[in-house]
């Protein structure tokens, strides 16, 4: 009974997914580990100002959080999570190294079968494909592997980069949440797009390969 339990609480992880390759390099996802501290440490600092104005607000000050003593406790709570099947905490790896995260949280099945999506890409690699890339990972596992009918996200209306990576993986806009989150010292308005498994005629990463945009490594 346990066994049966521990099973169906989590379909589709702990897998890795891709890899696929784009013009930055190879991108997979492989669930977060407790040996990323350093490096998540590292990007985490150096990117505040790339990454503060589109993440929520957290009590405890920026250096405190991404500090390398502040991982381990993310990252086996992250983890815990995802043993009750309720996310799936990945590491973005370009070329074999920790580069950014994707995570797919508020795993709902039943009736619903739903989740959101979210991530983030260091800078330095930023503009070669990495984050379309990971999404479209990361839909294809959600739909197949973890067996999902719909996934959403949201999105600032002011965050050109990532609108345009949701509508490259076909994320459609539904409407305007107002005031929805605490991000960056207010509550800000975000987009709510989303896709559901029938609108894909092919899979997110194939449709990425057929424009061009992608190889199959
Ligand atoms: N206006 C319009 N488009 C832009 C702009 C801009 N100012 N800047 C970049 N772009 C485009 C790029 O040209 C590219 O599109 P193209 O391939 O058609 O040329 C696209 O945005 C970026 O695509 P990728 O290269 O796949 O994305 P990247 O690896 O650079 O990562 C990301 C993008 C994730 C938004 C990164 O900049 C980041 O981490 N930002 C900070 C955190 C963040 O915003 N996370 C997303 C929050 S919303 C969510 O999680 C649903």
């Amino acid at each position: 009974m346990n066994l049966f339990r521990s099973a169906s609480l989590h379909p589709g992880w702990p897998k890795p997914i891709g890899p696929i390759r784009v013009r930055a390099g190879l991108v997979r996802l492989r669930p977060v580990r407790l040996r990323d501290g350093g490096v998540w440490s590292r990007i985490r600092l150096a990117d505040r100002a790339h990454l503060e104005p589109w993440e929520p607000v957290a009590e405890v000050d920026w250096e405190v959080r991404h500090a390398v003593s502040s991982w381990p406790s993310i990252c086996s709570g992250l983890r815990a999570e995802a043993r009750r099947g309720r996310m799936l905490p990945y590491a973005i790896e370009l070329d074999g190294e920790f580069c950014g995260q994707l995570t797919i949280g508020n795993v709902t099945h039943g009736a619903l079968r739903s989740a959101w999506i979210g991530y983030w890409v260091a800078r330095q690699f930023n503009g070669g494909g990495v984050a379309t890339a990971a999404l479209a990972l990361g839909v294809d596992h959600g739909f197949s592997g973890v067996m999902l009918h719909r996934i959403e996200a949201t999105v600032r209306p002011e965050n050109a980069p990532s609108r345009r990576v949701l509508a490259k993986t076909g994320f459609r806009e539904e409407g305007l949440l107002r005031r929805y989150l605490e991000v960056d010292g207010a509550w800000r308005d975000h987009l709510l797009v989303a896709l559901t498994v029938e609108e894909l005629q092919v899979s997110a990463t194939a449709a990425l390969v057929r424009s061009g945009r992608a190889n199959w490594a």
